[in-house]
């Protein structure tokens, strides 16, 4: 039977960075109901649905993917599921990886047994390029090995395991997607970019890990989005697509950037310890998504330069966000790695 067009959309994690875009994006499509359930960690909040809480189309439901009742409660009606709900960024992958699992992992598991049960037409799970580990040479491929190298890695490789074995076992018609890094506003600023562009604006230095020649690939948010739709519309269930935007940069030139566009100090950008077994490179091939009619629209740099604008005005925005736990961790992350005192790079 084909698909029918969606009545009721479960977005999962929708008050955070990707998610609340996604929220925007089914808004614009017409879809009906969306109901987003969200836990509200420190990475998750209503300021990022500002624009859309009072929308009589958005449910928004305060809880855990962990809880049998909360999922419950939140997936009942819905046709399709899109899991953005995750702990998300490495660095504290490292320093605490237990909430990674509880979440990546079994919360996962929870939502695939009521998704399950109520017989829903589409399961979307949103992965990440790290589930193949670092990629030195070329571009990995959806049936390449996973050889995740840190502990969000492979949390991340474990729950896609589990979507995968739902589809095997009971036909549950799922879909994943394997998305490369991401920015655009309303990104925590514990991340990269963010983090770059709200630590010049208050006057902190940049932190490269090492020596800031790792290389990523950066897509902007709402080209994610549209990836995301594009497969669970015309993806085939039971296959996994990678999301890639072929720009890759290096870290170090990408804070250049960033200090660009803010007319700042260049000496502002220091070199500090790495990240433990740091990824040298992320890249996929994302030829199978392409032939579905996905390609990405926005170059980096007008993408950088959109997302600094927007964080230039949005300081209401990121000195919320910029709290007390915010400064706590980034003692804990960054205190012995000697951020101020490191050598300027060059
Ligand atoms: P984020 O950290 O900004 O948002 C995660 C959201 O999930 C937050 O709103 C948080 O409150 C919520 N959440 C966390 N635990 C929860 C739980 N137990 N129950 C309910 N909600 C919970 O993350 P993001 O960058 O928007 O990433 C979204 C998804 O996309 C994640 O699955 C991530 O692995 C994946 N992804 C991210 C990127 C990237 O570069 N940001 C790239 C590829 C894939
Ligand atoms: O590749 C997709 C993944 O991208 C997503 O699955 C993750 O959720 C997302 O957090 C991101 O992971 P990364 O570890 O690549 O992103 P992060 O923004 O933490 O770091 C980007 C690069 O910048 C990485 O090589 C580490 C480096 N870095 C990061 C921070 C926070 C620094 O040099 N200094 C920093 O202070």
């Amino acid at each position: 039977m084909g698909l029918r067009p969606f009545r009721r959309i479960l977005v999962t994690g929708g008050a955070g960075f990707i998610g609340s875009h996604f929220v925007r994006l089914l808004l614009a499509l017409d879809v009906p109901e969306v109901v987003v359930l969200d836990k509200l960690t420190y990475a998750g909040s209503l300021l990022d649905l500002e624009d859309v809480l009072d929308d009589p189309r958005v449910r928004f439901l305060h809880g855990d993917i962990a809880d049998p009742a909360a999922v419950t409660e939140a997936i009942a009606g819905c046709d399709a599921v899109v899991n953005f709900a995750a702990e998300t960024h490495v660095d504290r992958s490292l320093l605490a990886p237990a909430a990674f699992i509880q979440t990546n992992v079994w919360g996962t598991m929870v939502l695939l047994e009521q998704a399950l049960r109520v017989g829903v037409q589409r399961f979307l799970h949103v992965s990440t390029d790290e589930v193949y580990g670092e990629i030195l040479v070329g571009a990995a491929r959806e049936a390449d090995p996973l050889r995740p190298r840190n502990p969000y890695a492979a949390s991340k490789a474990a729950a896609e395991h589990f979507v995968f074995s739902y589809w095997t076992s009971y036909g549950l018609p799922v879909l994943v997607t394997r998305g490369c890094n991401t920015y655009g506003p309303y990104q925590y600023p514990e991340k990269f970019i963010p983090l770059a562009i709200t630590n010049l604006l208050s006057g902190q230095p940049v932190p490269i890990y090492g020596d800031g020649l790792q290389e990523r690939d950066w897509l902007y948010v709402e080209d994610h989005c549209h990836a995301i739709w594009t497969v669970l519309v015309h993806g085939k269930p039971g296959d996994t697509y990678n999301i890639g935007a072929s720009q890759h940069r290096p870290n170090i030139e990408v804070a250049r950037a960033v200090v660009r566009l803010l007319n700042a100090d260049p000496a502002a950008i220091v070199h500090v310890a790495d990240r433990p077994g740091h990824d040298r490179r992320y890249a996929v091939d994302w030829s199978k998504l392409a032939a579905l009619g996905w390609t990405p629209r926005t170059p980096f740099e007008e993408g950088l330069a959109r997302t600094v604008t927007w964080y230039r005005h949005r300081a209401d925005w990121w000195t919320a966000r910029r709290d007390e736990a915010f400064a706590q961790y980034y003692a804990q992350n960054y205190g012995n790695r000697s951020v101020p005192s490191s050598e300027p790079c060059r």
